[in-house]
């Protein structure tokens, strides 16, 4: 249902996506994760590869089937992550951040599968923070010069005194990226489904569409925003 014009938005552009869920290990056997299937950046990742985009995925733990026709690296952590994204932005056009990257990681990995203790007393897990991907591959842009659209995710509830569009239009100018695709997620929307509904927010333009329906739908409305950005689309 696209004609040849369409189809081929994204022609010869370089885009690269991140899509699943990082994992952050404890020990050698176990991890902290999150719900993330991938699905979405997937699905992305197929739409830009049909408008003729030459793409470049990274998948962290994803849940669903690798596509064809690109190329794909995948990884574990959100610091595994954080290397592949920003050397691979370093060579994209679009950048699609897609995966849910984990905000901490344990501050210690057990050389060793943990044993429970014999004395009684439980482990206490501490938390440190993981890098901001996102934020990196944006100060990588100002500091290399690159002519690049950057584009972030949110997942948000919102909450008793900001609506879901509220977190997302603060997120957009906190992350400095060019557009924001933000979904409300709830414990039974969202995660691991094949439908979805989405909002996406423009820093550029001001613009705030969205659209519903299946993950390939969503991400071929995401595509095309991203082609109508100023001076991204070949149409
Ligand atoms: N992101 C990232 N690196 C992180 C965390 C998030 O690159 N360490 C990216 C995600 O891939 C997504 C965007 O930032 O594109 C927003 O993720 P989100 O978790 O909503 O943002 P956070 O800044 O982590 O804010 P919050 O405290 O609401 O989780
Ligand atoms: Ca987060």
């Amino acid at each position: 249902a696209h004609d040849a014009r369409e189809a081929r938005a994204l022609a010869g552009r370089r885009v690269l996506v991140t899509a699943g869920g990082t994992r952050e290990a404890l020990d050698p056997v176990r991890f902290l994760g999150n719900r993330s299937s991938g699905k979405q950046g997937i699905a992305l990742a197929r739409a830009a590869r049909d408008a003729g985009a030459q793409v470049h995925l990274i998948a962290a733990h994803v849940e669903a089937e690798l596509p064809q026709g690109m190329r794909i690296t995948r990884v574990s952590s959100a610091r595994e992550l954080q290397e592949a994204s920003l050397a691979a932005a370093g060579e994209s056009d679009v950048v699609i951040m897609a995966a849910a990257v984990a905000d901490y990681r344990p501050d210690t990995v057990g050389e060793h599968k943990m044993k429970k203790s014999e004395d009684g007393t439980d482990p206490v897990i501490r938390l440190i923070r993981n890098p901001d991907i996102l934020r990196g591959i944006v100060a990588q842009r100002e500091e290399r010069g690159l002519d690049q659209l950057i584009v972030g995710f949110a997942a948000e509830t919102g909450d008793p005194e900001h609506s879901v569009l509220d977190f997302g239009r603060a997120k957009l100018r906190r992350k400095g990226c060019d557009l924001l695709v933000l979904n409300e997620v709830g414990t039974d929307k969202v995660f691991g489904r094949d439908d979805t509904e989405v909002v996406v927010l423009s820093a550029r333009t001001g613009d705030e569409s969205g659209a519903r329906g299946s993950k390939d739908e969503v991400a071929r409305f995401v595509v095309a925003r991203i082609a109508g950005e100023p001076g991204v689309g070949t149409g």
